[in-house]
């Protein structure tokens, strides 16, 4: 049996709670059947995300406590600074307080109404940041990206003929910049291909548009990348992110994700660009030597991004979502594949085909699925869209709920507890009707509205 290795030792533990059923009926019912207002007191396994959840390392927290706490020009910032410079070779950085943060910044500078931003797949919300300075989002991802069952290693390519298409129809002068989104999270953690970058690079040059990575997942889809893609088996992980950095006008990032707990910040190419960039850190985020991140927070980035550099490192996540996907695939249970990074994520549209999309299948799976085991998931389909500027609900092109692994966080035996029930919930998902809002909020719905059973 192919089962994954821990490459670390756990030293220090969180005590968990596994509330009765009938506890975690109520809870639910209180939280609007949305599971972003539970309480994690009454959560067992808490899937929602890995954003800010994953484990520290001991070296990180080490480095924390030897911070050099200054408003201006710390050297903890300089160290981060420069380990960023090193990685990724792009000669400014602006901090910023998260992944959004960086989102905010973007779009204010680059887009204008009537922009174009064509992109890998929209994340939620940088399509709202973009939306809201009017620019509109052209999705170019390859027809295998929406295939919900696939073997295809690389679901997150771009269409290539389709990017070059969109550039001409509107011209380069309207594209704002072209956005790649690594281990696109919305279509269940897929990687793209060096390659494909490659050839987004190609089109961007002919055209001469920036090319802006979103590395939020890059750990991900670097681990993929070294063991999926041929040319790369023999690169350094180092290596390949250079080369994918070097291909790159800008890289932002979620450290949420990334290396760390909290923060964000934006690596940039150019001077010309950091300075049309810079005065909205202040604005926004804090001075330039911190961007709303604490010093604690940056030396545990600075170190966490050296140990997204080790393969044994970055191969946890994966791993476990491997062993995840394989086993509920066994069990008759959809499943998007090939297994991808962040999490395992249930293709809903299967797994209850009698609830519609309007009644937010994905939504009622995810609140079923905390009631049958305390495991909290996140509703990823037409509940986390926005509706068109008419009112009407936008259909997602997937129904999903991702089980997010936080890496290095839980254990072989929660990871089977966790297969176990879901299973049991597939055997019984007749037992699963639609949801309707009772409180539905304009922007960024999925986060707080509240629902009840249709
Ligand atoms: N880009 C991607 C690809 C993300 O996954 C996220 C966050 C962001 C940007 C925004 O970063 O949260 O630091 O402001 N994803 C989280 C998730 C929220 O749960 O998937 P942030």
């Amino acid at each position: 049996e192919q089962v994954p290795l821990e490459m670390h030792k756990v030293r220090i533990v969180q005590k968990l709670n596994l509330p009765p059923v009938e506890h975690r009926l109520k809870a639910i019912t209180e939280a609007g059947n949305n599971t972003f207002l539970l309480q994690n007191k009454d959560v067992f396994m808490d899937m929602l995300t890995d954003s800010g959840v994953n484990a520290m390392s001991d070296q990180q927290q080490a480095a924390m406590l030897i911070a050099d706490d200054s408003y201006a020009g710390s050297a903890t910032y300089t160290r981060l600074e420069s380990k960023l410079r090193e990685i990724f070779g792009m000669a400014y950085f602006l901090p910023a307080h998260q992944g959004r943060a960086c989102e905010n910044i973007l779009s204010q500078v680059l887009v204008s109404p009537g922009s174009i931003v064509p992109m890998n797949y929209h994340f939620t919300t940088t399509k709202a940041h973009i939306t809201l300075n009017g620019g509109v989002i052209e999705e170019l991802v390859s027809d295998a990206g929406l295939e919900v069952v696939s073997v295809h290693p690389f679901k997150g390519n771009m269409d290539i003929a389709r990017l070059s298409a969109v550039i001409e129809e509107h011209g380069s002068n309207k594209i704002a910049f072209v956005r790649m989104e690594a281990g696109t999270n919305l279509i269940g953690g897929q990687p793209f291909s060096l390659e494909n970058l490659t050839n987004v690079r190609r089109v961007c040059d002919k055209h001469d548009v920036l090319l802006v990575l979103d590395a939020s997942l890059l750990a991900d889809n670097l681990h993929f990348i070294k063991n999926r893609e041929e040319s790369c088996k023999d690169l350094s992980i180092r290596e390949i992110t250079r080369k994918m950095a070097d291909l790159c006008d800008i890289i932002y990032f979620s450290a949420r994700k990334l290396g760390c707990a909290r923060g964000g910040g934006i690596c940039i190419r150019t001077e010309e660009l950091y300075r049309r960039m810079r005065g909205l850190v202040p604005l926004y985020e804090g001075f330039l030597t911190y961007g709303g991140m604490s010093v604690r927070e940056m030396e545990a980035l600075t170190v966490g991004l050296d140990e997204t550099m080790d393969e044994d490192v970055i191969n946890q996540g994966p791993q476990f979502i491997g062993f995840m996907v394989d086993e509920l695939q066994k069990r008759g249970v959809p499943v998007i594949t090939p297994a991808g990074g962040l999490g395992c994520h249930l293709n809903v549209m299967q797994f209850l085909e009698h609830v519609p999309q309007a009644q937010y299948p994905a939504g009622a799976l995810a609140s079923a699925l905390y009631i049958a085991s305390g495991i909290r998931g996140m509703e990823r389909g037409t509940l986390s869209e926005q509706r068109d500027p008419d009112g009407n609900e936008v259909l997602a092109n997937m129904e999903l709920v991702r089980l997010a692994l936080p890496r290095r966080v839980f254990t072989l035996s929660q990871v089977k507890y966790a297969i176990d029930r879901i299973s049991w919930l597939h055997e019984n998902r007749h037992l699963i009707g639609g949801l309707v809002f009772t409180e539905e909020p304009e922007i960024l719905r999925f986060f707080y509205g509240r629902l009840k059973p249709v």
